[in-house]
């Protein structure tokens, strides 16, 4: 057997992820209160297929199924997030006993099964009461956000590998409130800028107070990052891929590791820019245990726009994004050249594809592919001196893909949404084979 990938350790982390709004359904179980993506899902013309998260993969019924899956696929992790409305209904005040025992039942029954529970406090469903009061817009979010991390962590931090705060800020920030393709919906470049900074802020202050109550869970955030790549060499091209760059990767990692913002976009937001207090930015600094990366593709500028994903002759996934496993490379050895990063953790990576159910088959065999590439490329990063912690796919099951609805499928498990009933495609398959050789370098 080939020993090329025996550079990942005994120890790497390796693991499957979710996110609690796109498989748990129970929307309004046991007490949840709305979350601004169940109020998103409701506007016409916000989700492809009109569809929400009212049901999705029924994991809130089925997670010891799931788990005992995610167990006999040969991992040794599992990244989950945690519904803030199922556990504080307004985002403030009263917590609901239910959807924090379901929690501790998702806890216990991984390390039960022998997996490290890697936890993340905000995948997007922020609560729905905090939103009519401005959400992360308001600087207020900030503490409620810090007072549900300590809340979460007096019950269940004593048995968590480790606690995120954020998954991916920009998509919050830019997406929900500046696009306003995904909830709550807004479009102003300004709030979305404010909501940057509120995330950030919350990020460090929920560091600083965690550490002080004592957590045990290694602490960290989660970035969806990617190589900046000029479409031409043109200087416009060439300066839109900088502006890009700044405003995806460094308007995040400079404050995180270097206490400021980047001086070129701070420019090109001019009156948009957010409005930081004294003290805000050394307490985003506070010290990370890891850095978790989602890496799913490049991005090529252009600056008109004009670039046609795939024309330079790439794989496009049913998303319409590159398969480019380089850039995973280029961008962790890029992150240890630049900032003085802890351990890195690609917390997710896949693809979605045009599955075919053949039987109980799935033969997803670019996707099959696609994780072989990019595990490579951590292999390769590592190799050239990049310490990495771990490696996660997106995701274990297909699922409620956000505006997509549930017509683009990450799973590396089929979900018949008629039945629920899951099955392993050939992804699966090759990811348990993969790990179970791991073993045995
Ligand atoms: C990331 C999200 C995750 C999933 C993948 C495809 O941006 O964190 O929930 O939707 O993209």
């Amino acid at each position: 057997m080939s020993n090329k990938n025996s550079v990942f350790p005994p120890d790497f982390v390796w693991g499957v992820a979710t996110s609690a709004f796109q498989i748990e359904g129970a929307h309004a179980a046991d007490g949840k209160g709305p979350s601004i993506w169940d109020n998103f899902c409701a506007q016409p013309g916000a989700i492809a297929d009109a569809s929400n998260g009212d049901v999705a993969c029924q994991h809130y019924l089925r997670w010891a199924e799931d788990l005992d899956m995610i167990a006999a696929l040969g991992v040794n992790a599992y990244r989950f997030s945690v519904s803030w409305p199922r556990v504080q209904p307004a985002g403030s005040g009263a917590w609901n006993a239910k959807g924090l025992d379901f929690y501790e039942r998702i806890v216990d029954g991984l390390l039960a099964r022998g997996l490290q529970p890697h936890l993340t406090l905000n995948h997007w469903d922020l609560p729905a009461a905090l939103q009519t009061s401005g959400g992360w817009a308001n600087r207020d979010t900030v503490q409620h956000f810090v007072d549900y991390a300590l809340g979460i962590n007096a019950r269940l931090g004593d048995r968590l590998a480790s606690i995120t705060t954020h998954n991916e800020p920009w998509v919050v920030a830019v997406l929900g409130h500046e696009t306003g393709i995904f909830a709550p919906g807004i479009k102003s470049r300004k709030a979305a800028a404010q909501v940057s900074h509120h995330l950030l802020l919350s990020h460090g202050l929920a560091l600083q107070a965690l550490r002080e109550q004592g957590a045990r869970a290694k602490l960290g955030i989660v970035l969806n990052l990617a190589p900046m790549h000029p479409a031409t060499d043109s200087p416009a091209d060439l300066a839109q891929a900088t502006l890009e760059d700044g405003r995806l990767l460094r308007w995040y990692l400079d404050p995180l590791f270097k206490g400021s913002y980047p001086a070129d976009v701070l420019a090109d937001l001019g009156g948009d820019a957010p409005v930081v207090e004294a003290g805000d930015l050394q307490a985003i600094t506070a010290p990370m245990d890891f850095l978790g990366v989602n890496y799913y593709s490049h991005s090529v500028v252009s600056a008109d726009k004009s670039y046609k994903a795939g024309s330079t002759g790439l794989t496009v996934t049913d998303m319409g994004w590159e398969v480019y496993p380089e850039g995973l490379t280029e961008l962790l050895l890029r992150l240890k050249r630049d900032y003085p990063v802890p351990p890195l953790f690609v917390t997710e990576n896949g693809g979605a594809f045009k599955d075919e159910l053949v039987g109980d088959r799935v033969h997803d065999k670019a996707r099959v592919d696609y994780l072989a590439r990019h595990i490579e490329a951590v292999a390769e990063a590592m190799r050239q001196g990049v310490e990495m912690g771990g490696y996660m796919v997106w995701s274990l099951l297909d699922n409620f893909e956000w505006a997509s609805g549930y017509e683009k499928r990450f799973g590396i498990v089929h979900v018949d949404y008629q039945t629920q009933q899951r099955r392993l495609k050939d992804s699966a398959l090759w990811y348990r084979d993969f790990l179970q050789a791991q073993k045995t370098l």
